[in-house]
């Protein structure tokens, strides 16, 4: 029996290592508004405003963004024929779409939004103090060799699991900064090649993620010439996540989907550390209210927000405290402990977190595949079991019943995020596609 986790439904199988949903008793109506939060809706309509201001300096750096004159976003996709191969047809799951964060433009995931955020909010700040930028001057002047050469004095530095560091790296390298990324053990080597060929330095460690970090950040700290982005602690990576939630409720506005008391809205977002998840989850509370309900993913042995918010203790709990050991394919969430700061924040404010195993994953790449040619990473796929675990799972019925909406749900929109994909290379890919196919 483990002290550490209350004897709530969904122990026995997070204890098991078995997919499972945790219904999260501390969520409650209006948290946004009325808990204590160390950040506010306010925070995210300023993140939204910096990305604006930050476009015309993004379309300068990357060729790719001149189209969206510099916007990052991703497409709203209706699943259609992967919605069948899902067992997704009955009305009750209502209308599903995926958020393809997989092809965000300049780092091929979420932690595009996160990372190069605040790359490129840092760089602006340190050319303003050093008057390199004048108020009302035009911020294209930060891509110029004279702007360049100043940034190639600082060193932008983060821990990661991989995408992270391509995201933090890529959008340093493109503004002249040096860059160093700390990979934990999960990194994938196509990776960390990657960043070498942009110049990026990449230190590896035999060690998780926390401790990828912790070495970063010691490091960091003793040098005032490094900037470190710390995935644990940092407002701009989670606000940078944030703005994601008014570029999905345009779309899902395109597409004449109301949501509101009698249409909710759900959402399922893979899940690290959770900076990525709750800042969208955040972002959508600050927009739909009570009625959107977001759900994280996470691996079977790396459930590291589900210990700990189901804990219920103030110390972080790790997935090694209850027994688990950290080990999937997911690399992007191969997290053991979730940040403090995200825990804090999301305590009243999420619904509830369901697990994956890693083989089911690998069926879910393949079948996102071979119906609509989606390219995504295992971690990514995670987000496409929510539906069956709202609808169908004992604990999704229970949720339905507490929130009154169980006659909704053939009205309701869900939307899986998959988070990242497209930068796979291809012969990853054929493995990744072998790998399921020898799943059966
Ligand atoms: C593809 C993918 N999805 C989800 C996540 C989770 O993000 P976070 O660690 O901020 O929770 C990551 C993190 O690297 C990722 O790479």
């Amino acid at each position: 029996m483990n002290a550490i986790l209350p004897a709530e439904p969904a122990r026995d199988d997070v204890l098991a290592a078995r997919p499972t949903l945790w219904l999260n008793s501390s969520y409650r109506k209006n948290a946004i508004e009325t808990s204590e939060l160390p950040i506010s809706p306010a925070d995210v309509q300023s993140a939204r405003v910096n990305w604006q201001r930050l476009a015309p300096l993004l379309a300068k750096c990357f060729p790719e963004l001149e189209s969206t004159n510099g916007e990052i976003r991703s497409e709203l996709i209706e699943l259609k024929e992967l919605r069948e191969a899902l067992g997704y047809r009955a009305r009750e799951f209502g209308n599903v779409f995926i958020k393809a964060d997989s092809h965000l433009p300049v780092a091929g995931s979420i932690k595009a939004r996160g990372g190069v955020y605040e790359v490129f909010l840092f760089a602006e700040g340190l050319a303003r103090d050093n008057r390199i930028l004048a108020d009302g001057e035009d911020i294209g002047k930060l891509a110029t060799e004279a702007a360049r050469a100043f940034f190639s004095k600082y060193t932008v530095a983060v821990g990661s699991t991989g995408n992270l560091g391509l995201s933090v790296g890529i959008a340093a390298r493109a503004l002249g900064f040096k860059a160093v990324v700390h990979m934990s053990s999960d990194a994938k080597a196509w990776k960390v090649e990657r960043l070498r060929k942009l110049g990026v330095e990449v230190i590896q460690y035999e060690a998780d993620y926390t401790t990828a970090v912790e070495q970063a950040r010691d490091i960091a700290d003793a040098d005032p010439t490094i900037y470190f982005v710390d995935d644990e602690q940092s407002r701009h990576l989670f606000l940078g996540y944030s703005a994601a939630a008014s570029e999905l409720a345009a779309q899902l506005d395109e597409r004449g989907i109301t949501i509101d008391v009698d249409n909710p809205l759900f959402l399922y977002l893979p899940c690290g550390i959770g900076g990525a998840p709750g800042g969208v989850a955040f972002g959508a509370k600050a927009i739909f209210g009570d009625n959107v309900h977001a759900f994280f993913v996470e691996p079977v042995q790396s459930p590291c927000a589900l210990v700990h918010m189901m804990s219920g203790s103030r110390e972080l709990v790790s997935v090694y405290d209850v027994g688990l050991t950290n080990k999937t394919e997911a690399d992007g969430m191969a997290v053991a402990r979730m940040s403090a700061f995200v825990a804090t924040v999301m305590r009243e404010m999420l619904a509830g977190i369901f697990t994956a195993a890693d083989n089911d994953l690998f069926k879910l790449l393949r079948m996102a595949w071979t119906t609509q040619r989606q390219k995504l990473e295992p971690s990514a796929t995670a987000a496409l079991l929510g539906p069956q675990f709202l609808v169908r799972h004992p604990e999704g019925q229970r949720f339905q019943a507490e929130q009154g909406i169980e006659g909704k749900m053939a009205r309701a929109t869900h939307v899986l995020w998959t988070t990242g994909g497209s930068f796979v290379p291809e012969e990853q890919f054929q493995n990744f596609l072998r790998q399921a196919e020898s799943l059966g």
